[in-house]
């Protein structure tokens, strides 16, 4: 049953549902943080406008969906508060941080990142919006033929296209992972497409030629824009989307200043 304040209003038929009638700054009741949790389950990307959150408060919101990381690949805003992290980007320089690229978040990972909450602090005039996709979608549009191909399947995932100047930050040595094709949620149970272009290398089991064709063909998949939708930023805006399930890209068609601050959730294994 839904909670009497919240309003939530479904942007696509497979991903995404704006939420309103919550002042996430004031903290929420366990009766409304159970609310958002079951939505966010639900919709995979939740779309909070003309909030106040400042550093705290944006952390202290984020733990209702699970501990923190302490994300090694970007420094922190603040010492009293190491779990947020700031991307900021100047439009007006080549773009570095291959965020316009679909990718879930750090699936170079063991465990990659449950979540992530992102909150716009300073805003390009025009342009910077980021879209989500789902990929409970992308793996139902697949064929049954191509669903039982990559059935058990596993593949390569690694950091060193993308976060090679991460990797000089944290002094760390980031093995190459091994992460099922096809990922079941742990909570809803779903099965989700889980390659994306930034991290996934090389599918396991399969020879170079076919690695060519079907990963490509699968890490591309997510570009329909039947999966997908897009959300344009505005002050206050606060976005949650589940990384298990979900890819993004951030279009870097901006010319000024983009600074957004942004908390990790920390994750389990896939299975
Ligand atoms: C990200 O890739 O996590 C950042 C997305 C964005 O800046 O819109």
């Amino acid at each position: 049953m839904s909670h009497p304040s919240l309003t939530v209003n479904r942007l696509t038929h497979s991903i995404g549902a704006e939420i309103s009638g919550v002042d996430l700054a004031a903290g929420v009741e366990p009766a409304v943080a159970k609310e958002l949790v079951d939505l966010f389950h639900e919709h995979q990307v939740l779309f909070f406008r003309d909030q106040q959150l400042d550093d705290v408060s944006h952390r202290d919101f984020a733990r209702n969906f699970g501990p923190l990381q302490h994300f090694a690949f970007l420094p922190p805003v603040s010492e009293d508060v190491p779990e947020v992290h700031a991307i900021d980007i100047d439009g007006a320089k080549p773009k570095t941080a291959n965020a316009d690229i679909w990718h879930s978040d750090a699936t170079f990972l063991e465990k990659p990142p449950l979540g992530s909450m992102l909150r716009a602090v300073i805003l390009p005039d025009v342009g910077g919006d980021t879209l989500w996709a789902s990929m409970y979608a992308a793996y139902d549009a697949l064929s049954s033929h191509v669903q039982r191909l990559i059935e058990g399947m596993t593949a390569v995932h690694d950091s060193s296209n993308s976060v090679s100047h991460a990797r000089k930050t944290v002094n760390a040595d980031y093995r190459p992972v091994h992460h099922p094709v096809v990922r079941t949620h742990p909570v809803t149970g779903r099965k989700a497409l889980f390659v994306n272009k930034t991290f996934t290398t090389r599918l396991d089991g399969v020879t170079d030629r076919e690695n060519e064709s079907l990963l490509t063909m699968l890490t591309d998949h997510v570009r329909s824009p039947d999966f997908q939708v897009r959300f344009h930023w505005t002050p206050g805006s606060v976005v949650l989307w589940d990384n298990r399930c979900t890819q993004h890209y951030a279009v870097a068609d901006y010319a000024g200043r983009r600074r957004m601050h942004r908390v990790v959730i920390d994750g389990d294994a896939p299975a």
